[in-house]
């Protein structure tokens, strides 16, 4: 049964709320524990649905995995030898599923990795991928809807040069290269913390990286790697919700676990607009002084860190709503990355798309509506901008805010926000 949060407008979120591991983390340390035989253990996992999904799909690859959401832990033991094939089944239902590509290659020799729906090589989504393992020694090739990759006298280290920050091929040719022969220089990678992370974890594992979080990472290849226990590091798109969450709704959040430095520039931007923001000791509060005040809409435009995160891109929409004043949000990661804005058009947001370009005027109130969440960004921001409508807003696709935020409308409502969850009676399939 699919389910709707009802959201009753007009709430201050005041108080503290905690952030766990990130999801974009914890995902690609279980694909990290592949390159070690034995048992890794990986501690502060957020309670979601694709960390079940990640670990089906080691699973099927032969590991023995047990995941303890309660107690935020995943202990994997990983055999001699594994599988090697991503069913297209897990890769639709969870595209970080492609992390596993360069860690079975390193490890195995071989990788079929299902092309996640709506990617193909060329246009969007894994030709980065691709090229370098490619440069690693790897044949990479597609067929019957699988990415691939063999090389079954191992991969040696190569220089590459990556076209584009991404992210997710920034970790794959990582997660090959650890156990390369000789030297791999990878240049313009991306120098998100999630990659600072994951080669904190492959140090703690005998691999040797030097300038993760620069834009040019050395590894020197090793012949083995062995478990390890990590923690994962805190979730910053996670905190950032709630940094925008108190700044549109005009309340006082404590984010305790928020790490301040992993969100300089959406911070600053914040209070820049005139919110209080601040270093506490436990991770950091944003606070708008006066609720009897709007707090001034910011121009955003997306980049790769540390620039401003996409991920956060839909609640700067949600927080110019019902700011004072225009901006205009760029986006520049995604194509089509706007679904939020018809939805907040429907609450009586003041906005234009042109282009990956949106203008913005704020309104004073928006006005409670039905919702449609297309992601978990959206949805969630589809939340906060309830919390600012008039009488009540009800957001639908719940299952998509659940794969980003561990008990979300539990948080909310220690927040002081009136927000349930219920059956979407009206959904027809
Ligand atoms: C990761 C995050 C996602 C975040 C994104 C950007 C996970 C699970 N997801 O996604 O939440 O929004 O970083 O910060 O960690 N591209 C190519 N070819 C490639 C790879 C990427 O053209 O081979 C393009 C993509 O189409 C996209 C852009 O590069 O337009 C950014 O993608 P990338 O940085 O790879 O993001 P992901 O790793 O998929």
């Amino acid at each position: 049964m699919r389910e709707r949060f009802r959201v009753v407008g007009g709430a201050r979120l005041v108080g503290e709320v905690a952030v766990v591991g990130a999801k974009n983390s914890a995902l690609k340390l279980m694909a990290v524990a592949l390159l070690a035989q034995g048992r890794t253990t990986l501690t502060n996992m957020p309670a979601i649905v694709d960390v079940r999904i990640m670990a089906e799909l080691l699973r099927r690859l032969g590991v023995v995995v047990d995941y303890d959401a309660e107690a935020g832990v995943v202990v994997m033991d990983v055999p001699a030898s594994l599988g090697h094939r991503a069913d297209y089944e897990l890769v639709r239902a969870l595209r970080a599923s492609i992390s596993v590509l360069g860690p079975l290659v390193a490890r195995m020799g071989e990788a079929d990795v299902a092309v996640p729906g709506g990617d193909a090589i060329g246009s969007r989504g894994l030709d980065l991928h691709a090229a370098g393992l490619e440069a690693l020694g790897a044949e990479v090739h597609v067929a019957h809807g699988y990415l691939v990759a063999t090389a079954p006298h191992g991969l040696r280290g190569a220089e590459i040069r990556l076209e584009f920050p991404s992210v997710g091929a920034t970790e794959n040719i990582l997660m090959a290269a650890v156990l390369a022969r000789g030297r791999t220089i990878i240049d313009n990678v991306a120098r998100e913390p999630e990659i600072v992370d994951i080669a904190g974890m492959l140090v703690s594992m005998g691999a040797r990286i030097d300038g993760a979080g620069s834009g040019r990472i050395v590894v020197e290849g090793v012949d083995a790697l062995r478990p390890t226990e990590h923690r994962v590091l805190p979730d910053r798109i996670a905190a950032g919700t709630w940094a925008f969450a108190a700044a549109t709704t005009r309340g006082d959040i404590e984010v305790v676990g928020g790490v301040a430095e992993h969100l300089g520039v959406p911070l600053r931007c914040l209070a820049d607009a005139g919110c209080h923001v601040e270093r506490t000791a436990r991770g950091f509060r944003v606070a708008v002084p006066d609720e009897a005040a709007r707090p001034a809409a910011f121009d955003v435009a997306t980049l790769p860190y540390p620039g401003f995160p996409t991920d956060l891109q839909p609640f700067a929409l949600a927080y110019n709503s019902v700011a004072e004043g225009s901006a205009m949000v760029t986006e520049n990661l995604f194509e089509a990355r706007f679904r939020t804005v018809q939805e907040l058009a429907r609450l009586g947001a003041d906005m234009q798309v042109d282009g990956h370009h949106v203008m913005t005027h704020g309104v004073p109130l928006l006005s409670g509506a039905p919702v449609e969440s297309s992601d978990i960004r959206s949805g969630a921001a589809l939340v906060v901008a309830g919390l600012v409508a008039d009488g009540y807003t009800l957001v639908s696709g719940v299952h998509h805010i659940d794969r980003g935020y561990p008990r979300f409308e539990a948080s909310l409502r220690s927040l002081g926000a009136d927000v349930k969850r219920e059956p979407d009676e009206d959904w027809y399939e």
